[in-house]
């Protein structure tokens, strides 16, 4: 046992096989089932691009016909959910109510059906229609609103930014944020996606295996991250200060938010779109004045973390756009689960596919061997104490 490899992070160690996801992080390329992330961000929609994700090819237009109106279909979630929401603190983080929310619906829809693809096609569908409307409904909640219902006359995003901010969007905004789902739709073995297929791994239910990726999102090296951008832009304030900051920054080990990823050496191509999508909303609703802090950043930090290929991250000018389109900060990240629950359940069904439980090794590090001995005999400083409590 001594003689195995611990690389931490599982970093370059494949723990799967897939079909759904292909980076080439020195190239800056992604592809979704093969088609790349800027053809589908461009032409398709976040449905037809869930629809290619979760069952392999894009959908014809009778089965997307069908797939949009059954999401459609199950927008609403049960009063129980919304009663057991407004029992949530208003205090609260967005995703932890999220991530309960989510994982009640494992109470209402019956368990280890999970090989009849009856009830794997509806649970597909039921967490991709109710999970917008659960983010939406913890906004209004928490603000001591009623939860607004879904409106069967508007399409997925409209819909999404109608129930968040009880108006009617511009279509410039709703294809906006459509095109900001496609792009966070799927990763391949991010942390969360990981945690999805290790939970798959068990053949508990899809609800379980989402509620599980939801707490993994959550934190900031992962989805959180672009929360903790607009913090840091703000800290800057203006862009003649970036420089200074990054030095500081950098000096005392401190993380650049939204730079860096395990898998790109370049620029994140979701970066760069969103960068576009972030311009084309200020040319029309006016431009946000920390982009140009986000504009100077990039540029420092392109000549003091370039060498090492740590670039912006999808999570660098995501924050920017959720911004104009008048989404508050803690909401995110559970927008981006909306997105990601794509992905999630695309390697949900692959995991099933072919499964094997995961159960990893470890390399043992602690005593060898103790015996017990009487309370009074034991040390009771504190060091021990710490110690022995979190060794
Ligand atoms: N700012 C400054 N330095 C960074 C950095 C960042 N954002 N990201 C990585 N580095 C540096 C590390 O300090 C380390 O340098 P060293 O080798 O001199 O010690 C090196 O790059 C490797 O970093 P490491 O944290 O080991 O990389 P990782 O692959 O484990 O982590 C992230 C990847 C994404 C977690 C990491 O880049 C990060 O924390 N980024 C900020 C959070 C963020 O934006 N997350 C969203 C990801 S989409």
């Amino acid at each position: 046992m001594s003689d195995m490899i611990f690389r931490p992070g599982l970093e370059g160690v494949p723990v799967t096989k897939s079909s759904i996801c292909d980076i080439d992080g020195n190239k800056g390329e992604l592809r979704y089932r093969g088609y790349p992330i800027a053809e589908l961000a461009s032409q398709s929609s976040f449905l037809e691009t869930a629809y290619l994700l979760i069952w392999g090819n894009l959908p014809n237009p009778q089965q997307l016909r069908d797939f949009e109106k059954e999401v459609q279909m199950h927008r609403r979630v049960s009063f129980r959910v919304r009663d057991m929401m407004k029992c949530f603190p208003a205090t609260g983080h967005p995703m932890d109510a999220l991530q309960s929310s989510a994982a009640s619906l494992g109470l209402f829809y019956s368990r280890r059906a999970i090989d009849n693809p009856q009830y794997v096609y509806d649970a597909v569908v039921r967490l991709i229609a109710k999970i917008p409307t659960m983010v939406a409904a913890f906004q209004l909640i928490r603000k001591g609103q009623d939860p607004i219902q879904p409106r069967d006359d508007l399409p997925y995003s409209s819909n999404f930014l109608y129930m968040l901010t009880e108006r009617e969007q511009d279509p410039l905004a709703a294809r906006v944020f459509d095109r900001c789902l496609i792009l966070h739709a799927e990763h391949s073995l991010n942390a969360s996606t990981f945690s999805a297929r290790v939970t798959a791994s068990t053949l508990t239910d899809p609800y379980a295996v989402v509620a599980s990726a939801v707490g993994t999102l959550a934190g900031p090296l992962h989805g959180g991250a672009n929360e903790d951008v607009i913090e840091m832009l703000q800290e800057i304030g203006t862009p003649n200060k970036a420089g200074a900051f990054l030095d500081k920054a950098i000096a005392n080990k401190r993380k650049i938010m939204g730079f860096g990823h395990r898998e790109y050496r370049v620029k994140d191509p979701r970066a760069s779109i969103l960068q576009v999508l972030a311009e084309e909303l200020f040319a029309r609703f006016g431009k946000d004045d920390l982009y140009d802090v986000a504009i100077a950043v990039e540029k420092e930090a392109a000549n003091r973390l370039g060498t090492k290929g740590i670039y912006p991250n999808v999570d660098f000018y995501s924050g920017l756009v959720y911004r104009k389109l008048g989404i508050s900060r803690d909401l995110f990240t559970p927008v981006f689960a909306i997105s990601r629950v794509a992905g999630w359940l695309a390697h949900w069904r692959e995991q099933l596919g072919a499964n094997r439980i995961f159960r990893p090794s470890q390399i043992y590090t602690g005593v060898k061997s103790r015996s017990w001995n009487p309370p009074e005999e034991r040390s009771s400083s504190k060091e021990t104490k710490l110690k022995t409590s979190h060794p």
